[in-house]
């Protein structure tokens, strides 16, 4: 699987998971390293190519970073994008400037030399994500102009004899015309990839290596009933079976049933699947805690202690299971490598545990990537296609202090508005139920009522650090507010949160 592999080498670009996203998609292999690397380091992965990624940096100045120059002596078919363009060009003999007007958004650009390899079948003009406040203002010696925009004369250029290709615009994201077309162009037309890239024999890769690197020993997995997890446990399960044993810390903060639709799912499998119900535990340690910070330390710690105490229970288990994927290990700055590793810290592991090595089978993967081995492992799609459920779960959705009256309220309500939003044809990344700590007067029947104001959100986002509310229909918020007031007790207003991200954030707490 990674006899074809394109290096990324980042520069601190913003946009280098969706570089790597997009070269897989296209059947490519590609990891992520440090644009540090030498080349010596980049011969010995034998890549077909490279891409430079953007950064925030100006290429011109002494302490920003640079690749080493002999990589552009390889061979190998480079293509710098952005600040990888201003760097592959400074260090080439280029000039790269910093003019009085930058590009951000999406800019018209022209392809202008019409015989390039790069912008081959590229629509021109096409309008392409630009994010610069520096340019290159005079290309290296035989490189040739290939498009241009209105404030920038070198929006692409390329040195075909060299087989170094250059774009100041960023043809990884969605906003970009045609930025697949480009993309393509380089894997297939200048690095002659065979684009054999699929995940058809990733299970069965991984379950040899887990195999092997396991043998007859015991594996312990902490199962949190979300997606990552739930698929490393599927995979597991299939590999070495019963030398597998989950814990699944319910900590009686999960939605409406979930504790028991994880347990059904996972029970039948042939692993050894231990459920600890550590409601109480939860709610005791949460008792009158109203901080949202204070809650979600206090779950932590728990959790932490719960599983503990279960794996202490269980003797000496020889080898730790995480669900990490590949974006967990580029957040952290760390390095990609084989499926079993003895060491590292991504999950937070502290640096003295007893294990004799951490089995990560789903590293090298992106979400998207898990959820296809999750379908082909046969989970459910209420599991695969799970919307992000926090950590400390609806703690964080119920105002102020905790109690089991509260939770049951909220998981039934919160319930009715996931049915509903939930038959959506397309639906919002997340919704929910909040419970409010505000009490409002209410008529039902010939009674008055003073009972508690729930809260519904939905939101709509790419990638959860920003996000607009979604504009549920009429219908359907109505449906809703029917369905809850009328089935639940206690409830006797239902308001819809019609705020963005920033000023809000997407929880409540
Ligand atoms: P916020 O509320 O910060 O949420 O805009 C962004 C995303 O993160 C999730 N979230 C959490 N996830 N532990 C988690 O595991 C937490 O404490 C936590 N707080 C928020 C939230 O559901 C959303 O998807």
């Amino acid at each position: 699987m990674k006899n074809e592999l394109v290096l990324i080498l980042d520069f601190g670009g913003q946009y280098k998971e969706l570089i790597s996203r997009m070269t897989r998609r296209l059947n490519v292999y590609s990891e992520i390293k440090s644009g540090k690397i030498s080349a010596e380091e980049v011969k010995k992965f034998n890549p077909i190519g490279i891409i430079l990624t953007g950064g925030p940096n100006s290429a011109y100045l002494e302490t920003s970073p640079k690749c080493d120059p002999a990589i552009f002596e390889l061979g190998i078919p480079i293509l710098g994008i952005c600040y990888g363009m201003q760097t592959m060009c400074f260090s080439l003999g280029g000039r790269v400037e910093t003019p009085n007007v930058g590009e951000y958004g999406r800019i018209e650009t022209n392809t202008v030399a019409h015989n390039s390899v790069l912008m081959q079948g590229v629509k021109s003009p096409a309008r392409m994500l630009m994010s610069h406040t520096d340019q290159v203002t005079q290309l290296p010696q035989g490189f040739v102009r290939t498009a241009s925009t209105a404030h920038c004369q070198n929006a692409a250029c390329e040195n075909v004899s060299r087989n170094l290709y250059a774009v100041q615009f960023h043809p990884e994201v969605e906003l970009s015309d045609d930025g697949e077309k480009v993309m393509h162009n380089f894997l297939f037309n200048v690095c002659k990839a065979a684009g054999s890239y699929r995940l058809d024999d990733y299970i069965e890769t991984r379950v040899k290596a887990i195999r092997q690197a396991v043998g007859t020993k015991r594996v312990l997995l902490g199962l949190s009933g979300g997606v990552d997890s739930s698929v490393c446990a599927a995979l597991l399960s299939k590999a070495i079976g019963e030398q597998l044993t989950c814990i699944f810390v319910d900590h009686g903060l999960m939605r409406y049933k979930e504790g028991d639709a994880i347990e059904a799912i996972f029970s039948k499998k042939k692993l050894h699947f231990i459920r600890v119900n550590a409601a109480d535990r939860f709610l005791k340690k949460l008792k009158g805690i109203s901080s949202p910070e204070e809650k979600r330390k206090i779950i932590g710690a728990e959790f932490v202690r719960v599983f503990e105490d279960e794996s202490s229970k269980l003797g000496d288990i020889e080898f730790l299971a995480q669900g990490t994927i590949y974006p967990d290990i580029i957040e952290s700055g760390g390095e990609f490598g084989d499926t079993i590793k003895s060491h590292h810290n991504v999950g937070g592991l502290p640096d003295n545990h007893k294990f004799e090595g951490i089995v990560e089978p789903l590293s090298g993967l992106f979400k998207d990537e898990v959820r296809i081995i999750g379908k082909m492992l046969g989970l459910p799609d209420s599991l695969v296609y799970r919307q992000p459920f926090p950590g400390p779960g609806l703690a964080i959705r119920i105002m102020g202090d905790i109690t089991q009256a509260k939770l049951d309220l909220l998981q039934r309500a919160d319930h009715i508005v996931c049915e509903e939003i939930g038959k959506l044809r397309k639906k919002p990344q997340q919704y929910f139920a909040v419970l409010t700590d505000t009490r409002s007067v209410g008529v039902k029947g010939d009674h008055r009522t003073y009972d508690y104001v729930v809260a519904v959100r939905a939101v709509t986002t790419s990638d959860f650090m920003t996000c607009e509310y979604t504009p549920i229909s009429h219908k359907v918020l109505s449906k809703i507010s029917s369905r809850i007031t009328g089935e639940l007790a206690n409830v006797s207003r239902i308001v819809y949160d019609i705020t963005s991200k920033p000023p809000a954030t997407v929880e409540w707490e």
